[in-house]
């Protein structure tokens, strides 16, 4: 089978490269997938695209055009498909469910704990010979209630992270966990959730129903002061509504690891660039604002399973067997 890579890194190249043994040609291109790199999978059987990707309806069309049977989303979350179009044009598209939701569950937490003992701004001062400890005081994850939204794959492996130390965990999602309520997590209605939090986590899909689930009014319910992080997509927050948030104290901490308009930042090197967005570069001004480049996924286990899955979810589909990774 003759794949095109779209939107490939170095790490990509490599893992792939890894599972692959030779099997299938893979053709390696650094371009996002938009309407008009679309044409560079000509003669391809298949694509293999990652979050940033634009799987759009004019996108899977001149895909169709040039001949492309299958698409292989090399990622969990799949808000960037146009799935009633991929349907007409009988294009199937899998992806990867379950890499490892420890990476990112573990990233959460990374970031929860770096916010509160402050390592980011440590980091700095020790190394400077700054040993003050001014500023630097945190409080115990012990005791305090977090509030998840989403549990499923990454969002219970965060529960039971947080259990493990001593929190009191809230949930909210429309399917109920029973082994986490049994584990000792609560499931309460979101208003209840913003109103008891002292930490809030995103885990859910971004969806028409969760697109800026976090806004303005969102943030007014929450506790003052409360530690917000989404390692999910950047949508779910309206982030117009975190600057106010933080100037104003009602957040208190902000940890992302991914961003509304990150497709024009993330996974490229812009350190020699006048960055354009003022929202992203203000928000990297406050001093108790964490910000990842989506990460949350990038540990070897994690891109080992990526690139497994991936190829045998084309192998799957390119042969008709069941393929019990398709979206839809
Ligand atoms: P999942 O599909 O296993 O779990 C998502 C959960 O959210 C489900 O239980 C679902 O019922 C729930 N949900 C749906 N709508 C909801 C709503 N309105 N309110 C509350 N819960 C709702 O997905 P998984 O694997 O846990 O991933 C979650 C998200 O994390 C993905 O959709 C993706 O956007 C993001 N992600 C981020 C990565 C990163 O590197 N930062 C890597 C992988 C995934």
């Amino acid at each position: 089978m003759k794949i095109t890579v779209f939107s490939s890194q170095a790490h990509d190249r490599q893992f792939l490269a890894s599972a692959n043994a030779d099997s299938h040609q893979l053709v390696f291109r650094s371009e996002r997938l938009v309407p008009g790199t679309a044409t560079l999978a000509a003669g391809s059987d298949a694509v293999c695209v990652f979050v940033n990707d634009d799987l759009g309806r004019e996108t899977l069309g001149t895909l169709k055009e040039a001949g492309v049977k299958y698409i292989a989303l090399r990622c969990a979350g799949f808000n960037n498909l146009d799935l009633a179009a991929a349907r007409e044009l009988d294009l199937p598209v899998a992806r990867v469910p379950r890499y490892s939701p420890h990476a990112v569950a573990e990233h959460a937490i990374g970031l929860m704990l770096a916010l509160d003992r402050k390592y980011h701004r440590a980091w700095n001062r020790v190394r400077e010979g700054n040993f003050s400890l001014q500023g630097l005081l945190g409080f115990d994850l012990h005791g305090k209630t977090v509030g998840l939204v989403g549990t499923g794959n990454i969002g219970s492996v965060a529960a039971r992270i947080l259990l493990g130390f001593g929190c009191r965990v809230l949930a909210v999602d429309p399917v109920r966990s029973d082994a986490l309520e049994e584990a000792g997590v609560k499931y309460v209605p979101l208003q209840d959730l913003y109103a008891r939090s002292d930490i809030i986590s995103l885990h859910c899909p971004l969806t028409p129903a969760t697109h800026h689930l976090v806004n303005a009014k969102a943030i007014a319910a929450m506790k003052r002061g409360v530690m917000l992080i989404n390692t999910s997509r950047g949508a779910v927050i309206d982030s117009r509504a975190l600057i106010d948030g933080l100037k104003s104290g009602q957040l208190g901490y902000l940890g992302l690891d991914v961003y509304e308009e990150e497709s024009e930042l993330f996974f490229e090197d812009h350190s020699a660039d006048a960055i354009q967005d003022d929202l992203f570069m203000r928000l990297t001004t406050f001093p108790q604002v964490l910000i990842t480049g989506h990460q949350g996924f990038y540990t070897r286990e994690a891109m080992t399973a990526i690139a497994s899955t991936t190829l045998s979810n084309l192998e799957d589909l390119a042969a008709g067997r069941e393929c019990e990774n398709l979206v839809g």
